[in-house]
């Protein structure tokens, strides 16, 4: 990944390929319309005698979010070249910019800077949280996957480049405890979200179910977390039917991972649950072509939560986090589950299997009813679950269900913050009898309308009584299917990390339930 550091040098000393410079659209009420030069981009201007601004105009800047234009540095500057990013509009007299703004341009100014060895970074740093925000912007944009390409240096210039080598966040201050906390949280969330999108990323031939697994153990090892793996004979004994079923197809077993982070200072306990399907093909209720190319992402849940959990430990937070990742690969096959099957689930509830290509609410089931044993004080889960939430909300935001409102408001609060664009979702009880079953307790299935709201329902049933728990259905940001946008890359997005990462600091602050 990209080396990150903070450097009090000034812009025009820096031995770099580029200086990175901020723009803003300016309002009338900030006493300038047009184009607005973002603090940090002072020496710059200064060796254009004041003239940045109309020259970047004449270029066609506008300040618009996420716009590059390049232009060659002025002389007595040891970079090349400057790269003048949009942050949007800028803010009020004496308002900061947003951190979401700074870490967008951060983001798609290291998007443009792949193949580069060095770049410096002059966007505004008010505060140690800036210096986060600009970090985290530069690391999450800069990524690449190219672990199927052809290597070597013919091959890079017909494959696409490295991501930035090193990054310089000029005008941060090396020897501030904050900023140097700050840097150091965006390395360890930034660090374990990439790892996300390339699990994400992954092909299914190559991320089994085992395989995971068997990275999650690594990693637990690593970093100094408790790690438990049931396999199918573990699952068979535990009585695990949900995990098992979606799993009966697949000529690679299912898992259930356990990762336990304790603090020993904490008060409080959080869950997380993960989908973890590592394909998903429907079963014998196959999805269409045209439907499955994409349902390698199908555990972006399962991997959201072990990014979480092993940043948790990294960031040493004061509070104890189990990871669930329920891992399965859903395939119709001569063992596989049929529609009309009945699976005695962990919880002992039992579910008419109705459509096989509902997987990811079973393996879900039980991975709750697990993590509800331990009685913790919240559970959260994170699912690629339904198509019907990605209609409801499009490609970029999650929806949030919850069985408890106040937390699903702070659950929502805690997204926001982030800068991972979420939406509350109702639980409406009327759709649970679209579940009813006339051979089993439940059906995985239930009405057309509402789909994702229906697999809340059924969800909710699988929670322990008294524990609060949301529910977060990521179908729809959870894989970029358009092009790059601000930090964002196209495939796995490695969304939800963030904002369960800042639930856990929340928790262990005292500042949550
Ligand atoms: N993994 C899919 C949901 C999904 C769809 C995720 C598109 C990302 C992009 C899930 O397992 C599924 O197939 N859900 C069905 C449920 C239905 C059969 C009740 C759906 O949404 O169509
Ligand atoms: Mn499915
Ligand atoms: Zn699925």
């Amino acid at each position: 990944m990209t080396a990150l550091t903070l450097s009090t040098s000034a812009a025009p000393g820096l031995r770099a390929d580029a200086i990175v410079i901020g723009v803003a659209k300016g309002t009338a009420s900030r006493a300038k319309d047009g184009l607005v030069l973002a603090p940090g981009a002072e020496a710059v201007d200064k060796a254009y005698d004041g003239g940045l601004a109309g020259v970047l105009e004449t270029l066609g800047a506008s300040g618009a979010e996420g716009e590059v234009t390049k232009l060659p540095a002025p002389a007595g500057f040891k970079a090349p070249l400057v790269v003048a990013v949009g942050l949007g509009t800028a803010p009020e007299k004496d308002a900061g910019y947003d951190g979401e703004a700074l870490r967008k341009a951060a983001g798609a100014a290291a998007r443009v800077l792949t193949g580069a060895k060095k770049a410096g970074f002059a966007l505004p740093l008010a505060d140690a949280a800036d210096a986060g925000a600009v970090g985290e912007g530069v690391l999450l944009g800069a990524y690449v996957f190219d672990a199927y390409k052809e290597t070597g240096k013919d091959a890079k210039a017909r494959n696409g480049k490295a991501p930035l080598a090193e990054a310089v966040l000029l005008g941060g201050k090396p020897r501030d405890k904050a900023y140097k906390a700050a840097v150091e949280r965006a390395v360890a969330v930034a660090e374990e979200l990439n790892r996300a999108r390339d699990l994400v990323n992954t092909p299914p031939n190559d991320l089994d179910p085992e395989a995971f697994a068997a990275i999650a153990q690594a990693a637990a090892k690593e970093h100094g977390i408790k790690v438990q793996v049931l396999d199918e004979k573990a699952l068979t004994k535990g009585g695990y039917g949900g995990i098992l079923g979606v799993g009966a197809g697949s000529a690679s077993g299912p898992r259930l991972v356990k990762l336990s982070y304790t603090s020993s200072k904490a008060k409080k306990s959080l869950a997380f649950v993960g989908k973890g399907i590592t394909y998903d093909s429907g079963g014998i209720s196959l999805k269409p072509a045209g439907h499955n190319e994409t349902m390698k992402c199908d555990m972006a849940g399962a991997a959201a939560v072990f990014a979480a959990v092993v940043a948790a430990a990294r960031l040493g937070l004061e509070v104890n986090v189990t990871g669930w990742l329920a891992l399965a690969e859903n395939m119709p096959s001569g063992s596989a589950t049929r529609p009309g099957d009945v699976l005695r689930m962990y919880s002992g509830k039992t579910v008419e299997v109705l459509n096989t290509d509902a997987e990811g609410r079973l393996v879900l089931a039980d991975a709750l009813w697990a993590a509800s044993q331990e009685q913790p004080d919240a559970i959260v889960d994170v699912a690629t679950l339904t198509g019907a939430m990605m209609l409801a909300l499009g490609s970029r935001t999650f929806g949030i269900m919850a069985n408890d409102d106040a937390f699903r408001t702070a659950v929502h609060e805690a997204a926001e913050e982030v800068g991972e664009p979420a939406w509350p979702m109702p639980l409406p009880e009327h759709l649970r009898k679209g579940m009813d079953s006339p051979v089993a307790d439940i059906a995985n299935m239930g009405e057309r309308m509402g789909g994702g709201l229906v697999a809340g329902l059924f969800l909710r049933e699988f929670v322990g009584e008294g524990i609060a728990w949301a529910h977060l259905d990521i179908a729809g940001p959870a894989f970029n299917e358009s092009g790059p946008f601000g930090y964002t890359p196209k495939g796995g997005t490695g969304t939800a990390v963030r904002t369960l990462v800042r639930l856990a600091e929340l928790t262990a602050a005292g500042d949550l339930g």
